[in-house]
């Protein structure tokens, strides 16, 4: 489990904090998203949940690790896998194939294991025709993929994707999203996604929505139940979808 007790953050140099008093649970098994306006900490709120920012106040666990313990720390950094919003600052080998391997090279995998398992992700994220070629000469959404298969091949106990599909066209969104939450075959069923996300249909991949509004939590519940609030919800600048705005205008005319 993931678990944020009151965590208040503020950057150094800061006047204010970015996230005020969040407490929230991540439980294994039950994926999340996060949705929020531009600014609204939801990279912030990222950042803690993998222990690469330390809350001013309050705590992060892992898994009963506490981020601002030094040596939890590295233990949380392993368990919670992140794809930032920007592949270009994570990608830091010279081949496609070499990316996928680094982590877990790092990480002392079995060779054996380490070759399956690149060889099965370039298939899974159809990277296989790029594998040695340098990755500045894929898209921004092949990026995207490569990131994500980098992580993948650690084995994270918890994923956090943020804005993973922003840079993808709608097919290779919705098949990337499709990979992770359905599991497809097997490889990814340890692995509980937190997804932040600008649209809001993605968001009914996962069985809870949370709401972030200038760093607090807004909402908790699941997609269903939060859309039911369209007004509110439009007012702090999230997208709703387009059936929950129908029941909007009923309401409205009423
Ligand atoms: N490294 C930083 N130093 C100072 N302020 C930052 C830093 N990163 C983000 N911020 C500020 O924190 C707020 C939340 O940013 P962020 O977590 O990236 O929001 P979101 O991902 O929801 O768009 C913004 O006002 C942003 O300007
Ligand atoms: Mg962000």
């Amino acid at each position: 489990m993931i678990r944020l007790k009151d965590v208040t953050f503020r950057y150094p140099d800061g006047e204010q904090d970015i996230l005020s008093h969040i407490s929230l649970k991540i439980l294994p098994g039950v994926p999340v998203s996060i949705m929020g306006a531009n600014g609204s900490g939801k990279s912030t709120l990222a950042r803690c949940l993998n222990g690469l920012l330390l809350p001013v106040s309050g705590l992060v666990e892992v898994e009963g690790f506490e981020s601002r313990q030094e040596a939890d720390n590295e233990r949380i950094r392993r368990l919670v896998g992140m794809v930032f919003q920007n592949p270009d600052n994570q990608i830091v080998s010279t081949t496609v194939e070499r990316e996928i391997a680094f982590g877990m090279e790092n990480l002392s995998f079995p060779y054996r294991q380490m070759i399956d398992t690149v060889k099965d992700l370039l298939t899974e994220f159809n990277l296989v025709e790029y594998r040695s070629r340098s990755p500045h000469y894929l898209s921004g959404g092949e990026k995207q993929l490569l990131a994500l298969a980098a992580v993948l091949a650690m084995q994270p106990l918890y994923l956090i994707l943020d804005e993973p599909t922003s840079l993808l066209d709608p097919y290779s969104r919705k098949k990337i999203l499709t990979t992770i939450f359905q599991n497809s075959n097997g490889r990814f069923k340890n692995v509980t996604p937190v997804l932040i996300t600008q649209y809001p249909e993605e968001t009914f991949f996962t069985e809870r929505l949370i709401i972030l509004h200038h760093g607090k939590i807004e909402f908790n519940d699941s997609p269903g139940r939060v859309f039911t609030n369209p007004e509110r919800l439009l007012q702090i600048g999230i997208n709703v979808p387009i059936e929950y705005k129908l029941n909007l205008g009923r309401q409205v005319e009423n």
